[in-house]
């Protein structure tokens, strides 16, 4: 066993943040980040998010029929969404479809709207089926690491309305985790209050749990092997620990 010793800031750093209007993003390390792909250059998501994006939209045909419409967001251009949406749309609409400006995970670069490619479209809302190509994504989504982030029937838990074109990056273990337990991000950090086991294809199995952090700091216990720790954006820390093929 080894042990670590991690600062409560750190609580607000790494890909499994759960971001919304109850959990601001703080500002942080600058977020290194690249073209979502070739045919969008102005829209950016971190860099592995971007990769795994690539190769999802490649491996389910979808490159000519998968657009990025919307990746990383500045403050400033949150800020400019949400108050031309209020100003198009009214109050009612922007809260449920624009995440406040400072609690959007898109300011984290690990999400990205997706929209079905067409001479228009609509930059709030983008039509993303579940048919064809596009649903062929949405259950690709999570062997890449990506999840629908805004579900029907979570509306009471995430604060944000059912959006089929959001997709947000945490990392294969996680998003089978979620998809194959049902789950929202916000519901993830109570359901590793004891340790989870995944089998990733290929059998390769991981554990997963969430280790609080009650104090100014935290010293975790780690056994040896690969091991990644990101915060919950909360009081925790999420420990993913990567074992042999089965
Ligand atoms: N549309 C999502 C909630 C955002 O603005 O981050
Ligand atoms: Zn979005």
């Amino acid at each position: 066993m080894r042990e670590i010793l991690l600062s409560r800031s750190q609580v607000h750093q790494g890909s499994l943040l759960v971001i919304n209007r109850d959990h601001p993003l703080l500002p942080g390390d600058p977020v290194s980040l690249t073209a979502a792909d070739d045919r969008r250059p102005e829209v950016l998501l971190e860099r592995r998010a971007a990769r795994l994006l690539t190769l999802c939209i490649r491996a389910v045909g979808g490159w000519d029929a998968i657009v990025p419409v919307s990746g990383w967001r500045s403050q400033e251009e949150q800020q400019a969404i949400w108050d031309t949406s209020l100003a198009e749309h009214g109050a009612a609409f922007t809260r449920q479809y624009v995440a406040l400006p400072g609690c959007s995970e898109h300011q984290s670069g690990l999400a990205v709207d997706l929209g079905q490619a067409a001479e228009e479209i609509d930059f709030l809302r983008p039509a993303f089926p579940d048919y064809g190509v596009w649903g062929a994504f949405r259950r690709a989504a999570a062997r890449y690491g990506f999840i629908q982030r805004y579900q029907k029937g979570k509306e009471a838990v995430t604060g944000i309305a059912w959006e089929p074109w959001h997709f947000r990056y945490v990392g294969v273990p996680h998003a089978l985790l979620l998809e194959r337990n049902g789950l929202c991000l916000e519901e993830y950090p109570d359901f590793l209050c004891r340790p989870r086991t995944c089998s990733l294809p290929g059998g390769r199995q991981v554990v997963v749990y969430r280790a609080p952090c009650s104090g100014a700091e935290a010293a975790l216990q780690l056994p040896e092997g690969c091991c990644q720790i990101s915060g919950d954006n909360a009081d925790g820390f999420i420990v993913t620990l990567w074992g042999r093929t089965a």
